[in-house]
């Protein structure tokens, strides 16, 4: 650092509001010329045969973008390729021998376990025959139940290699949130795990499971991966289990029994499915995001390799998990469809101490970290000296995704982290989105801290107001997308109609024909600036964004509203420092009903086993009555100035003024 004090560096970082791509990245970046925005512009649709030439196809696409019944559109139709080919196969002759995945266990004393592109490929095929075996065909839904384990990816890719789309449910949801995504998407399969580390605790997952499978309407047979060995001595099915009946499979085993299996990949349609995620939307009930394998996998790769610059050679690190769409697009298929290593790691980023993430880099030297705000303003929390007892050298990049990121918190990663020589890609995209739509290009673009970028090459996002007329530079305003891509989501599972309401109806002509009339709302705030960077602001609909996990508040609602002695509840989200937003819960009591601490404990309890630990409130406040408008519809915005402390401005528009105070008085004495 020479001459520079420590002091006058973060005095000038505090105080710039753009920084240039460093030199020593642009030098080497996979995307480094600014035509591409005017060229992909002019080229439109046709310069996404860009991405879908990335991969392997068993026969070419005839048309890129077929938008003939908007908004239903399809992306490289007439062509055929599968996933797990693309993931593996490809990669072998030259980089078979090479790490596909480094997986690292949370325990400090066991052993970390690294696939080769061969191995990882041996796994996947004897698998996709266990699979088959089992029954499980074409088209049909695997669910997955699974931390992280590096079986997951492993289960994931054999279905891909078989035909076969996985519904992954995200390992902290309850048995509630599995059984309900299971008879959601009629899926017959589970794959699941016994258990697992957290914080050094061995988790028991297998009974939630069972759990979960209790609450299904029709058979399963499961699949369990033995992750904790004699830690868990967990159960296995044998016919019988309430709602599901069927039998359970040790994976192990069925791994060895196709011991050498050969598994030919199953040639796909572009717009077959690939999988579905269920995500939290404005109802109770999750949407089923259907994603495909022409569409979706071109989009994934394409931006891993444009945006995170993923090379081969790379070890390529992103902390999010699998069950949520980041670790599926950016841990399993982006990365693996460019042959690179990457890595994936059980635990949690402060077991055994808070270095452990600085821990890995180093040990593994990793070249990009893909995180959270969330993350990053915990290790902002934990001190800088976490990150400055390690040699973070390796790292060339760093990105974030899920939530705003703050300019502090930025500029912290950016220094401590990054140690100034890595561009920050903040990444603004969602579950239907498939991949990355908003962020700089790291080789191309300045960097403006709290700003998620321009809208990538070929994308057109623009910031309207409410009847979709542009908003001026500045002002805040709702972000629509105006053309399709090829990432984007192509259904909701099984509901069209759900599908053209919820993303479509806000801002397009819903008679027409014409492609151009159709409009998609991705249901967040945003403002733009001069040079055309967005800052996204945040949902506009009534999800709460908690460390980068989306809940639906009305799914917390339901939950708490199912609680003995609750009569009505109304939940919403306040600011938080670390998680960016929190949960908070107003409650009206059944008249018989006392609210205190033993009603609130089941509430929190009656959460979890709902939605998961993630969705629990940080406040559960008693009131006799919420405060709704003249037409009785509750106004959030209060209850979340309330949450917020904020001042609570004109409050004369309610049906019931005085409310409030109670309510700010039940607050302020602690619920
Ligand atoms: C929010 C996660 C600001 C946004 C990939 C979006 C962000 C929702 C950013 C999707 C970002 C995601 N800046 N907000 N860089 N990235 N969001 O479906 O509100 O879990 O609508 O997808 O997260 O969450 P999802």
């Amino acid at each position: 650092m020479s001459g520079e004090t420590e002091h006058s560096i973060e005095a000038r970082i505090a105080d710039a509001d753009e920084f240039e791509p460093p030199a020593s990245f642009v030098e080497q970046a996979n995307v480094t010329d600014p035509e591409i925005y005017d060229d992909f512009e002019s080229e439109w649709p046709e310069c996404w045969e860009q991405a879908a030439d990335l991969l392997d196809w068993d026969t070419e696409y005839d048309t890129v973008l077929d938008d003939s019944n908007p908004p239903f559109f399809e992306w490289f139709t007439g062509g055929e390729l599968n996933a797990s080919y693309n993931a593996l196969d490809r990669h072998l002759d030259e980089r078979g021998d090479e790490a596909a995945i480094e997986w690292i266990g949370e325990p400090t004393d066991e052993a970390n376990r690294t696939y080769t592109y061969r191995e990882l490929h041996r796994e996947v095929n004897e698998f996709a025959a266990a699979l088959r075996d089992l029954g499980v065909g074409e088209d049909d839904v695997v669910t997955m139940y699974m931390p992280m384990v590096p079986e997951l990816p492993v289960a994931m890719l054999a279905c891909a290699r078989i035909g076969a789309p996985h519904s992954v449910v995200f390992a902290g949801f309850s048995a509630d949130a599995l059984a309900t995504r299971m008879n959601s998407a009629d899926s017959e399969y589970l794959v699941t795990c016994d258990g697992y580390y957290r914080r050094g605790d061995a988790l028991e997952h297998k009974a939630k499971a069972d759990d979960g499978l209790g609450g299904v309407d029709h058979d399963v047979t499961g699949v369990v991966v033995d992750r904790l060995g004699d830690a868990y001595d967990h159960p296995m099915r044998d016919g019988g289990n309430g709602g599901a009946t069927g039998s359970d499979h040790d994976y192990d085993a069925l791994v060895d029994d196709h011991a050498g299996a050969e598994v030919d990949p199953v040639s796909r349609d572009a717009e077959d499915m690939l999988f579905l995620m269920y995500t939290s939307g404005t109802t109770g009930q999750p949407k089923g995001v259907k994603h495909t394998t022409g569409g979706y996998l071109s989009w994934v790769t394409w931006t891993s390799q444009a945006v995170l610059d993923v090379k081969p050679e790379d070890t390529y690190w992103c902390s999010a998990d699998i069950g949520w769409i980041t670790g599926h697009s950016y841990i399993v298929y982006g990365p693996l469809s460019l042959g690179t290593t990457t890595v994936m790691y059980e635990g949690t980023p402060d077991y055994p101490e808070k270095d452990r993430m600085w821990d890995i880099v180093e040990e593994y030297e990793t070249t990009q970290l893909y995180t959270a705000p969330t993350a990053i303003r915990a290790f902002m929390k934990w001190g800088e000296r976490y990150p400055a007892e390690h040699d973070l050298s390796s790292l060339r990049l760093l990105g974030t995704v899920g939530e705003p990121i703050n300019p502090r918190a930025w500029k912290w990663y950016y220094e401590h982290v990054g140690d100034e020589s890595c561009p920050v890609v903040d990444t603004w995209w969602q579950t239907e989105t498939g991949g990355m739509m908003i962020t700089t290009l790291p080789g191309v673009k300045n960097m403006k801290p709290g700003a998620a970028g321009p809208p990538l090459p070929g994308m057109d996002v623009n910031v309207v107001d409410a009847v979709g007329d542009e908003v001026d530079a500045g002002e805040a305003g709702y972000l629509t997308v105006d053309k399709p891509w090829p990432g984007m989501l192509r259904t909701l599972y099984q509901n069209d109609e759900r599908y053209v309401q919820e993303y479509w109806a806000e801002y397009s002509d819903t008679d027409s024909d014409d492609p151009d009339d159709w409009t998609y709302f991705p249901e967040d705030g945003a403002k733009i600036d001069d040079d055309g960077y967005i800052t996204v602001l945040g949902r506009v609909d009534d999800v709460i964004n908690v460390s980068g996990h989306r809940l639906g508040t009305m799914e917390i609602e339901s939950a708490i509203v199912g609680v003995e002695g609750v009569a009505e509840a109304a939940v919403v989200g306040g600011n938080h420092p670390v998680k960016g937003e929190a949960v908070h819960a107003y409650v009206i009591t059944e008249d018989d009903a006392e609210g205190g601490s033993e009603l609130r404990g089941k509430i929190i309890e009656g959460v979890e086993d709902a939605i998961g630990p993630i969705a629990r409130p940080e406040s559960v406040v008693f009131t006799p009555e919420l405060p709704k408008t003249r037409s009785g519809k509750i106004m959030r915005r209060l209850l979340e100035d309330i949450a917020n402390g904020d001042d609570l401005g004109n409050t004369s528009t309610l049906r019931n003024p005085g409310i409030v105070e109670d309510i700010q008085a039940a607050v302020d004495a602690g619920g």
